[in-house]
C-alpha cells in the first residue's frame, strides 16, 4: 500500500535531536526562572481576528501565511503564527494584570506560517517565546536582553551578532512614515509592484523587502534615528548604556523594521552567519500599544521569541548534552537467563535505572554489538552457563574491564555504580 508521508514543511523531530531539544528546553526553563519568569500554555487554535489585528492587516504573516479555516461554517480560525498575540489574549482574558503590575511569562511550542519551506524555514516550526508585561522603563528592554544573552552564552553559542534598533513611538513614527512615504515616492518607479503598493499600506514594509531594486533604493533612505523624539531617543540611549555595563556587544541597525507591525522603540534580532538566508535566530521587541489595541488597558510590554530549529542546528553535537544511552544493557542467552534479565531489567528500571536488553534470541556477541552502539555504561553477560554458575559478567563498556558477580549480589551491584 502507499506510503503517507508528513505535510510539506511539516517536520519530524526524531531522537537524539529531541534529547538536544530537551537540553535547550530545559536550559532556558532554569534560566528564565532565575530572571522570575513564569511558563503560560495557550492553545495553538486562535479566533483569526487576534491575529488580523495584532500582527497587522499588511504583514507577509497575515497577508499570505496563515492557516485559517472556517469551523463548521462558523468561526474563522487560525492556526497560530506567532504566540505573543495570544500570550495578551490569555493575560487579558484572566486579567492578569489586576493581580500583579508585571508579568514575566514564557511559552515552548509550535507556530504555523505557510512559507516557501528552505533550510531553517519550515511551516510548522518552533520558538521559545518570551515576554514582559507591565513595565515600560528601559531596564526592562535590558533584563530581557540580558537574559537572552546569558541565555545563548550557557548553550555555548558563539560568532552571534546582536543588531539594535529604535522604532519609536506613536510621537515620532508618523513624522518617520511621512519622510519615508515622500522618499518612497520620488523613486516609486525603481520598486516592484509589492513595494508600490505598500507606500500606500504600509511603508515601513518596503525596509524588508528581499528584491534587489528595492534594497536599493532603500539603501539612500531616511533614518528612523533620525526621527527619534527626545523620550525615544533618551530610552534607547539608557538601554544601550545597561548592555554597555554588561559588556553586550551589538550592533545598531537603523534598516531593521522587523516582520510585524506592532513594535514600538527597541526591536532587536540576533543573527549568524552560518544559518544561510534565514540568519535570525531570534527577533524581538517593545510593543507599547499591542495590550490596548487587542482591547485591554494601556499596558506596555515587551518580548522575543527564538526559532527553536535554527537556535537547535547551532548547538553541536554533544555540546552540553549527550544522546540519552542506557546505563546498563543486559545481554541474555537461552530460556532462564532471558527470565532472570527479564526480571532484573524491569526491577532496575523502576529504580530509575535506564536498562535495556533484547528478546530475540542473537548470539551474546551481536548483543554486546548492540551494547556498544547504543553507547550503554555498562553491560551484564548472561548465558546458560552463567545460571548453572549462579553468576554473571559485568562489564564496563569505558574501561573495557569486566568482573564476575554473584547472581544474588548483581543488582545491588549495579544500583551502587549506577548512582
Ligand atoms: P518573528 O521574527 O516573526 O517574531 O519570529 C521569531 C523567530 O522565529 C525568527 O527569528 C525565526 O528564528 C523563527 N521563525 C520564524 N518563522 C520561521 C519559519 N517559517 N521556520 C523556522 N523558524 C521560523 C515573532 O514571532 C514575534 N512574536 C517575536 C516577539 C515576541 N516579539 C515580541 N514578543
Amino acid at each position: 500500500m502507499e506510503m503517507i508521508s508528513a505535510v510539506r514543511g511539516f517536520k519530524d523531530i526524531l531522537p537524539p535531536e529531541t534529547d538536544k531539544w530537551r537540553h535547550i528546553e530545559n536550559t532556558a526553563q532554569a534560566v528564565f526562572s532565575s530572571f522570575g519568569f513564569n511558563e503560560i500554555r495557550i492553545p495553538v487554535l486562535e479566533k483569526t481576528d487576534l491575529f488580523r489585528r495584532g500582527i497587522g492587516e499588511s504583514t507577509d504573516i497575515v497577508e499570505k501565511e496563515m492557516y485559517t479555516f472556517t469551523d463548521r461554517g462558523e468561526d474563522s480560525l487560525t492556526l497560530r503564527p506567532e504566540a505573543t498575540a495570544s500570550v495578551i489574549r490569555a493575560y487579558l482574558e484572566h486579567a492578569l494584570h489586576g493581580v500583579e503590575p508585571v508579568s514575566k511569562l514564557y511559552t515552548i511550542g509550535p507556530m504555523f506560517r505557510r512559507e516557501r519551506p528552505q533550510k531553517g524555514r519550515y511551516r510548522q516550526f518552533h520558538q521559545i517565546d518570551v515576554e514582559i508585561l507591565g513595565p515600560d522603563a528601559p531596564y526592562t528592554d535590558a533584563e530581557l536582553i540580558l537574559m537572552l544573552i546569558h541565555f545563548l552564552s550557557r548553550l555555548g553559542l558563539k560568532n552571534l551578532t546582536l543588531e539594535l534598533n529604535s522604532l519609536g513611538c506613536a510621537e515620532c513614527r508618523p513624522a518617520f512614515r511621512e519622510g519615508i512615504v515622500q522618499f518612497l515616492k520620488g523613486s516609486e518607479g525603481e520598486l516592484c509592484g509589492d513595494c508600490q503598493r505598500r507606500i500606500g499600506t504600509n511603508p515601513l514594509r518596503v525596509f524588508d523587502c528581499k528584491v534587489e531594486k528595492c534594497g536599493a533604493v532603500i539603501a539612500q533612505a531616511p533614518l528612523l534615528t533620525d526621527y527619534l523624539c527626545t523620550d525615544c531617543r533618551e530610552h534607547f540611549a539608557k538601554l544601550q548604556a545597561c548592555l554597555d555595563r554588561f559588556a553586550v556587544p551589538y550592533r545598531l541597525n537603523p534598516k531593521m523594521v522587523r516582520g510585524l507591525d506592532y513594535y514600538t522603540r527597541t526591536t532587536f534580532e540576533v543573527t549568524t552567519e552560518f544559518l544561510g538566508a534565514q540568519n535570525a535566530i531570534l527577533g524581538g521587541g517593545r510593543y507599547d500599544h499591542l495590550v490596548r489595541d487587542l482591547g485591554g488597558p494601556d499596558i506596555p510590554g515587551i518580548g522575543f521569541a527564538i526559532g527553536l530549529e535554527r537556535l537547535a542546528s547551532l548547538i553541536p553535537e554533544q555540546e552540553g548534552w549527550s544522546p540519552a544511552a542506557p546505563q546498563l544493557f543486559i545481554a541474555a542467552l537461552g530460556d532462564r537467563a532471558v527470565e532472570k534479565a527479564f526480571s532484573l531489567c524491569n526491577r532496575l528500571r523502576m529504580k530509575g535505572i535506564r536498562t535495556e536488553m533484547d528478546y530475540g534470541g542473537r548470539s551474546l556477541k551481536s548483543q554486546m554489538k548492540r551494547a556498544d552502539r547504543l553507547n550503554s555504561a555498562y553491560a551484564v553477560l548472561l548465558g546458560e552457563r552463567e545460571i548453572e554458575e549462579n553468576r554473571a559478567l559485568l562489564r564496563n563498556m569505558r574501561t573495557s574491564t569486566q568482573e564476575q558477580v554473584g547472581l544474588d549480589e548483581l543488582e545491588e551491584t549495579i544500583i551502587k555504580i549506577a548512582r
